[in-house]
């Protein structure tokens, strides 16, 4: 069996996925905008010795026939929420060894002010840090609060691709990784390792220098999520670490093939690419406890969220629509991935369960040993390498999972027991280099020189 990379799935917002259970007692979401609240996550992942505990994040919010519905205020479902980035630097000092990885947008954050604030907070947490790399689901509401012109799904791709060449110029080829010296005697920075920038590409153009030096990672690791052919093609292309959004074995199976194939195609080694599945549970003593446990998630949530929530995502109001109109016959330039999902179902059988847990797979529900059993069947079967636990309450089914699961996979060697040395690279991926492998395409951008490592301050 090998060794699960394990995270956890949090959003910077009272509830997550699409549904609404803050208000059920265990959960202290409804905080998300204190320190407090996620000096603990920080800590539970930690001590638990989680790879990384990943931020998401969206700009948009949910319409409705061009309105925000008033539900979405009562229940929080989109908004309120805080910049992923700005969390992870603040959970810097009270972290060691977590991996710290956030959303942002390449639709609408501008590339050359990006490359500055990862690289600063790579440079910070001495190469901790992953950038999930997301076109934007919810572009519609996103583009008009930026001020922008709406772009459809697959041309954010093409997007998201020129991009990316921009930011691996920024990050790789414009200081080299030994450029600085910091020779009091000498120079600070060797003037020859430091290289002026060009680019001119479809959708965005710079000229200039990198911001930021060299960090420890160079270009942080690379997450990625899109399933829609253009997302695999684009996965296989940049990817490192691909979350999945769970499903069945089967339908799991075939997304890790497609993906490793995208990659091979890509001339990249399709196993240098961890797949992480989300994965939620609720662990009881007994299964009837776990049942009753869920039950009461289940009954502090609103379902009326459904048609709200579901608009977020996919902009479609499914109130709009006769309960047995299948699912098949809709069309979105939000996300595919969450039509994809349904499209053997019709839109009555999303208004009974889209609520219970929205974008998030339907937990397991049962003891510790059928939950560790659930994992370790469903990554031996699919050949995933891990999982990304997406939380029922926060922080109470994850303090389960890790004092009552984790210790079982631990057992069985599926978990570690403690953090490796080196960069969240290093450690996730599995990399001989804290920086991208010579196969990865922004690693031809990187410019001679050796990396200079962590420096420590004097
Ligand atoms: C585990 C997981 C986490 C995701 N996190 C985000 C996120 O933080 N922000 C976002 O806009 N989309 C997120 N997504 C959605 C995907 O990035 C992607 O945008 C969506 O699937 C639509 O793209 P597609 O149509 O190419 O599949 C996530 C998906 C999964 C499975």
């Amino acid at each position: 069996m090998k060794q699960l990379r394990l995270g956890l799935f949090e959003n910077a917002q009272a509830n997550d996925s699409g549904t609404a259970t803050w208000r059920h007692k265990g959960n202290k979401r409804d905080h998300f905008d204190r320190m407090e609240y996620w000096k603990n996550v920080a800590k539970i992942c930690e001590d638990a010795s989680l790879d990384f505990l990943f931020l998401a994040d969206a700009w948009g919010w949910s319409e409705v026939d061009g309105e925000r519905p008033e539900i979405c205020s009562v229940e929080a479902l989109d908004l309120p929420r805080l910049d992923p980035a700005t969390v992870a630097a603040a959970l810097l000092e009270c972290t060691d060894k977590l991996g710290l990885v956030f959303t942002s947008s390449t639709l609408v954050e501008p590339p050359y002010a990006f490359a500055r604030r990862v690289a600063t907070l790579d440079h910070l947490s001495e190469g901790r840090i992953g950038w999930n790399v997301v076109t934007t689901g919810t572009a519609e509401t996103a583009t008009a609060a930026f001020g922008i012109p709406m772009v459809n799904h697959d041309e954010r791709y093409d997007m998201a691709e020129d991009y990316m060449q921009l930011i691996y110029k920024l990050l790789e080829g414009s200081w080299e990784p030994d450029a600085l010296e910091r020779d009091k005697q000498g120079r600070f920075a060797d003037p020859n390792k430091v290289h002026r920038i060009t680019h001119d590409g479809p959708y965005f153009r710079s000229n200039g220098y990198g911001n930021t030096s060299y960090s420890p990672q160079g270009t942080p690791v690379l997450f990625q999520a899109g399933l829609s052919t253009k997302g695999r093609e684009f996965g296989g292309r940049h990817g490192e670490c691909i979350f999945l959004g769970g499903g069945p074995v089967d339908k799991l199976a075939e997304q890790v093939r497609l993906i490793r194939e995208e990659a091979a195609k890509a001339g990249r080694s399709p196993e240098s690419i961890k797949l992480m599945s989300a994965f939620s549970c609720v662990v009881g003593d007994t299964e009837e406890e776990a049942e009753a446990k869920y039950k009461e998630v289940l009954d502090s949530q609103n379902p009326e969220v459904t048609v709200a929530s579901y608009a977020m995502y996919t902009g479609l109001d499914l109130s709009a629509y006769a309960p047995d109109t299948p699912m098949s016959e809709m069309k979105t330039e939000l996300s595919k991935t969450q039509l994809e999902r349904f499209k053997d179902k019709t839109v009555g059988d999303i208004l009974e369960n889209w609520h219970a847990h929205g974008v998030r797979p339907s937990p397991v529900v049962g003891t510790a040993e059928r939950i560790a059993d659930a994992m370790c069947d469903l990554a031996e079967q699919t050949d995933l390498d891990g999982f990304l636990l997406t939380p029922v309450t926060q922080p109470g089914t994850t303090i389960d999972f890790v004092t009552k699961v984790l210790p079982i996979l631990r057992e069985r060697g599926a978990a570690a027991s403690g953090y490796s040395d080196g960069t969240l690279r290093e450690r996730l991926i599995g990399s001989s280099q804290p920086t991208l492998p010579s196969d990865h395409p922004g690693a031809a951008y990187r410019k001679h020189g050796e990396h200079s490592g962590i420096v420590a301050a004097e």
